[in-house]
């Protein structure tokens, strides 16, 4: 992103660099936790509805607001509005909690990549051999920060060429290779009852958490409230059908959670018998499950392998387009060289990432709101300052710019056929929805209520 601003040269390019930043850790890693966690239907449902609705509605707003600004996210709310720059602001802050802990995941995805090319799969399968891993103290940090300096060294280099070609190549096999293992998973003796629990709503399972945590989930794995897609936006073209382009973008990050759930919560049913405890197990699950997946199959290990290898890289076009995004913001403000940037953000990363690392063994007694310090800063980045980024954003286009001025950005080129519903959520459903499920989760954290 230097100084000239460049464009993607088709549409399809558009919407493939856009769904790589959006496919990551957040469709592979996060989302099977939550719905394995939060009643597995009733959240699949919730997450589709809240997709088609919100997710919809934020990402045609953030891409207009960038296309129509040609301007990033502090940017394009200033120049539309003086008032509404901090909105500018705060949206950057979100990307600057989440590199650091998306690092220290991706380190535990090498070191899988590497428990598995050393043949080491039924060590994996253990259950305890996350949690032990994980506690240690110099093996996650060496592998985090081998992960951080790679994601720093593309973007020092600039992202164009080979991560562009790679990802053209890789995204179709991670998406074979993910139906391939999900099969395989359902096939497993006591596996579909995992399949009923994860495609059959329990309603009486459905609470303000579940719409909290999908919410939440929704924002992370499209990449919005975080100022990202604006940036995207700005260097779209006009020509461009945004409505068409932001449906596939959806239906892409949804269809690649949707089917990591499909590997691995049948797994976990298969594998370690449905119980809350085996479902609730959190960040750990993809790294305790998948491996047990893998070593009962033939050529589980090469299998296996391939498919961290896959993971990795689908992590790494995420963490490339958080950082690109930090290297942008302090490039701007301080009109620092693109590798002092790089320097000072690959130092800030380390700074947070080891802490974060080290929240899991030497310092684990630090817990703030009970919580590890990498779901402390997940939580604060998805849980609130997604949703207030959200609300403000909502506030600001159905109010003050009005809805007809992202209306008429995306009638740029053919027609909204969704207008009236795009309005209709972003001036009322939307709003009053993200403040009452904000109050809802903080109230609940800090014990206030108890749903
Ligand atoms: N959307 C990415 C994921 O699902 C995470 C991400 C968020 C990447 C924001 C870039 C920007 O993993």
């Amino acid at each position: 992103m230097d100084n000239k601003r460049g464009s993607f040269t088709n549409k399809l390019g558009f919407v493939l660099a856009a769904a790589g930043s959006a496919v990551g850790l957040g469709n592979l890693w996060r989302f099977p936790y939550l719905a394995a966690k939060y009643g597995g239907g009733i959240f699949l449902l919730v997450y589709l509805i809240l997709a088609i609705s919100f997710g919809f509605t934020l990402m045609i707003t953030e891409i207009a607001l960038g296309r129509k600004t040609r301007l990033s996210a502090v940017g394009a709310y200033q120049s539309l509005n003086k008032k509404f720059s901090f909105l500018g602001y705060l949206s950057c802050l979100v990307p600057f909690i989440i590199t650091p802990y998306y690092c220290v995941i991706g380190g535990w995805v090498i070191k899988y990549f590497v428990v598995f090319i050393t043949n080491q799969v039924s060590q994996a399968a253990n259950d305890t051999f996350f949690a032990a891993y994980t506690a240690q103290t110099s093996a996650p940090i060496i592998y985090f920060m081998i992960y951080a300096l790679l994601t720093v060294l593309v973007v020092l280099m600039g992202v164009e060429g080979g991560i562009e070609k790679a990802s053209r190549f890789m995204m179709p096999v991670l998406v074979i290779l993910a139906v391939f293992i999900s099969v395989f998973s359902i096939l497993q003796p006591g596996a579909i009852e995992g399949v009923i629990y994860y495609l059959k709503p329990d309603f009486s399972r459905f609470s303000a958490t579940t719409v909290l945590a999908a919410m939440g989930q929704l924002f992370y794995s499209m990449s919005l409230a975080m100022g990202i897609m604006i940036t995207y936006g700005s260097y779209m073209k006009k020509d461009a059908h945004l409505e068409n382009s932001v449906h596939q973008i959806e239906i892409f990050d949804t269809g690649i959670a949707f089917l990591a759930g499909l590997m691995i919560i049948p797994a976990v049913f298969a594998f370690s018998g449905g119980s809350e405890e085996a479902l609730g197990k959190g960040p750990s699950l993809m790294f305790v499950t998948l491996p047990k997946v893998f070593d009962s199959m033939r050529f589980g290990t090469v299998i296996g392998a391939v498919f961290f290898l896959l993971v990795l890289f689908a992590a790494l076009t995420s963490s490339i387009s958080l950082t690109e995004t930090l290297v942008s913001i302090v490039r701007d403000k301080f009109g620092w060289s693109r590798r002092k940037s790089c320097v000072i953000i690959g130092a800030y990363l380390v700074i947070l990432g080891v802490p974060i690392s080290l929240g899991f063994g030497l310092l684990d007694f630090i817990a703030p709101l009970g919580m590890s310090l990498l779901d402390f800063f997940d939580f604060i980045s998805n849980s609130v300052l997604m949703p207030i980024v959200a609300f403000l954003t909502c506030i600001f286009v159905g109010f003050i710019i009005k809805p007809q001025a992202v209306i008429e950005e995306a009638e740029v080129n053919g027609t909204f056929r969704l207008k009236k519903f795009y309005t209709l959520i972003i001036k009322y459903i939307a709003p009053v929805c993200l403040i009452a499920i904000l109050l809802f989760s903080v109230f609940e954290v800090f014990g206030i209520i108890t749903v």
